[in-house]
């Protein structure tokens, strides 16, 4: 594999040869093409020409230059140039102030050739570690991080969802497409992370110890905590508006199917026959709005007809539950108001829908 690894710079000067020369020590031991890709935001401080000087001594070492825009803006423009330039395989993320150990790069690469698609240098899984002399509040800020990443965002399974320190396999990032994320700080991590997840990648966290930096200083700045907080309730948005948009399309069933309905009865039609021609109606309106709204992102297998037919299918098991449910509250509460019995088996009959819809006739 071509693997690069993308150190993102600003004012790092003090750090970035002796960073380079440190991965390149580690790079021996490895069994795969390694690079290493430098994205430095012009940094007054000269971060940039560091790197030219160093650049005669390595074929492996390279370097784009931008403006500063955030992290995650670098990562972005990184990400592109190492699969779209150099043909990389697999990119790594990683800091280029040795919070994170060039010892370790090796055991996430490992993760790679394990099968994994997306490997966390974790500080938070057994054997992780953060340094023992953070303050009290640096460390409410990372658990706090964390804690907003795995339930606002909803990414319980992973422990350490804000890392830095990642491998990831280029189709992963292709299918992606890094440019789309709305993100420009720090952020960016964990919405690429959920947008891995979103696309299957099979995620795995190797634990790290993080150390402290010693020369220079932290970027991460108040702009990027209320950036981050505000894109974990974003993606937990996001993530809820499948379910809000098949709700939707609900409500304009019920209108659908009553309106049919009574104009059926207008042209003078047997109400036994309207009935169930007025839910057939809304079942095939429903249908389509769900087909070409709600799920239309999905790229799905079935031709439409065979969607049509196994919407049928569904909307017919809701009706079961919605009819059951409201049969088994008329026998355990006899004198209660019917039309709150059947109002109530709206609720279990709408997530059964929502459920089998979305994992079966919709289905990726
Ligand atoms: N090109 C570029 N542009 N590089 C940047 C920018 C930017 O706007 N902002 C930061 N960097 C570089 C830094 O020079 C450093 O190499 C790396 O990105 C990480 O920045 P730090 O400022 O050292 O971040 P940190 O130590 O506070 O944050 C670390 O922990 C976070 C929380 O777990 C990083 O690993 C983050 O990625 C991580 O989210
Ligand atoms: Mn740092």
């Amino acid at each position: 594999m071509k693997i690069v690894v993308i150190l993102p710079t600003y004012n790092e000067r003090e750090n970035i040869v002796l960073m380079v020369q440190a991965l390149q020590e580690q790079f021996r031991t490895i069994p795969h093409d390694m690079h290493i890709l430098v994205v430095d935001d012009n940094s007054p401080d000269g971060t940039a020409d560091a790197v030219r000087a160093e650049a005669p001594s390595w074929e492996n070492l390279h370097l784009i230059t931008g403006t500063k825009q955030g992290l995650g803006a670098a990562y972005i423009r990184g990400m592109k140039h190492a699969i779209e330039r150099l043909k990389a395989d697999a990119v790594m993320e990683m800091d280029a102030d040795f919070s994170h150990k060039p010892e370790d790069v090796p055991r996430l690469i490992e993760g790679l050739d394990n099968g994994a698609d997306f490997v966390i240098g974790s500080r938070y899984v057994p054997g992780g570690k953060i340094p023992d002399d953070w303050s009290y509040l640096r460390r409410m800020n990372s658990k706090w991080g964390n804690l907003f990443a795995r339930y606002v965002a909803g990414m319980y399974q992973v422990r350490d969802c804000t890392a830095g320190f990642r491998a990831i396999r280029a189709t992963i990032i292709t299918k992606i497409d890094p440019e789309t994320l709305k993100v420009k700080g720090y952020a960016f991590q964990i919405s690429l992370l959920h947008e891995a997840i979103l696309n299957h990648a099979k995620v795995r966290e190797i634990p790290v110890e993080f150390v402290d930096r010693k020369r220079g200083e932290t970027k991460l700045g108040l702009s990027d905590i209320v950036e981050f907080m505000l894109n974990a309730w974003w993606i937990r948005f996001e993530r809820s508006r499948t379910f809000l948009k098949f709700g939707a399309v609900g409500a304009i069933g019920v209108f659908v199917n009553l309106a049919s309905f009574t104009m059926l009865l207008k042209l003078g039609m047997n109400k036994f026959l309207a009935s169930p021609l007025a839910i057939e109606v809304s079942i095939i309106t429903n249908f389509f709005l769900n087909n070409f709204w709600t799920f239309s992102k999905r790229d799905m297998n079935d031709k439409i007809h065979i969607r049509g037919l196994k919407f049928n299918v569904v909307s017919f098991v809701a009706l079961a539950v919605s009819y059951s449910t409201f049969l088994l509250l008329s026998v355990l509460d006899p004198h209660g108001t019917p039309q709150v019995h059947q109002a109530i088996g709206i609720v279990p009959a709408t997530f059964v829908n929502y459920f089998l819809n979305s994992y079966w006739t919709f289905k990726e």
